[in-house]
């Protein structure tokens, strides 16, 4: 992981900052000037990386960095608002098992599920952001059997064991998250999108307004939807 490949030594013109970023150098393997110096000259290229790295994992940890700064600008951190977790909660009612949350940020989704007795588990790219909710979760006492945080590309991720999966991502991913989910989950799973609907599945409930509205889909009713849609893939 990128996290592997600290550079041992910063470039001069970055090594205030990178002693004060070591969380970030940590997680994306760059200090933040040099990731602000490459995206502004449109290349993936991190001066502290290609100077320091080893030659050898240089082109590897190239490629994970590239991934992780284009999953992060794809679907910022943005945390749920207080309405907007309720909201979730209201549309999990009656619901038991097994929850992912996907991207879960600080956690406050999971904690929210976990606190009613769902067994979560909450995906995250952002390393800094499991660490802190892991941190919250040994802080609140929350048993570790009920409440995982990992550190895993959702997408990279078999996520056929959840029934319950809630998702406040961004409204480009929502179409290709929706095939999916289809793809992997049971028909019994129901699915909670957070301010961003699914583009063609038909909601199950909504709750909320504005920038809090959520939205509910139960699986078997998407899937029997869409097999009455032609050229729809179920
Ligand atoms: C809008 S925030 C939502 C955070 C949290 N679920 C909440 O409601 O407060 C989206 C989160 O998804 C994470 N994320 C984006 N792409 C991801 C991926 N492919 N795998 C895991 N996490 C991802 C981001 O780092 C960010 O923390």
């Amino acid at each position: 992981m990128p996290g592997s490949s600290l550079p041992a030594d910063p470039t001069p013109s970055c090594r205030p900052v990178w002693a004060l970023c070591s969380l970030a150098c940590m997680e994306y393997g760059a200090c933040l000037s040099c990731l602000v110096f490459a995206k502004s000259r449109s290349t993936s290229s991190a001066p502290c990386l290609t100077t320091n790295v080893r030659k050898e994992e240089n082109e590897q940890d190239e490629q994970d960095n590239t991934m992780i700064r284009s999953r992060l600008s794809e679907v910022p951190y943005l945390p749920s608002s207080k309405d907007q977790t309720l909201n979730i909660m209201k549309l999990l009612e009656g619901r038991t098992g097994r929850l992912a949350d996907l991207g879960s940020g600080d956690g406050r989704v999971v904690f929210a599920a976990s606190s009613v007795g769902f067994q979560c588990t909450g995906f995250e790219i952002n390393g800094v952001l499991v660490a802190y909710a892991r941190s919250k979760a040994r802080w609140k006492g929350v048993p570790s059997g009920q409440v995982t945080f990992v550190k895993k590309d959702f997408w990279k991720t078999d996520l056929s064991v959840y029934n319950n999966v809630t998702a406040f991502l961004a409204p480009g991913v929502m179409g290709v998250l929706g095939e999916k989910l289809l793809k992997e989950l049971p028909d019994g799973a129901r699915v909670i999108a957070c301010r961003f609907p699914f583009p063609s599945w038909p909601q199950q409930s909504t709750v909320g307004s504005g920038l809090d509205q959520t939205f509910a889909y139960d699986i078997s009713s998407v899937r029997s939807h869409l097999r009455k849609v032609p050229n729809a893939e179920v």
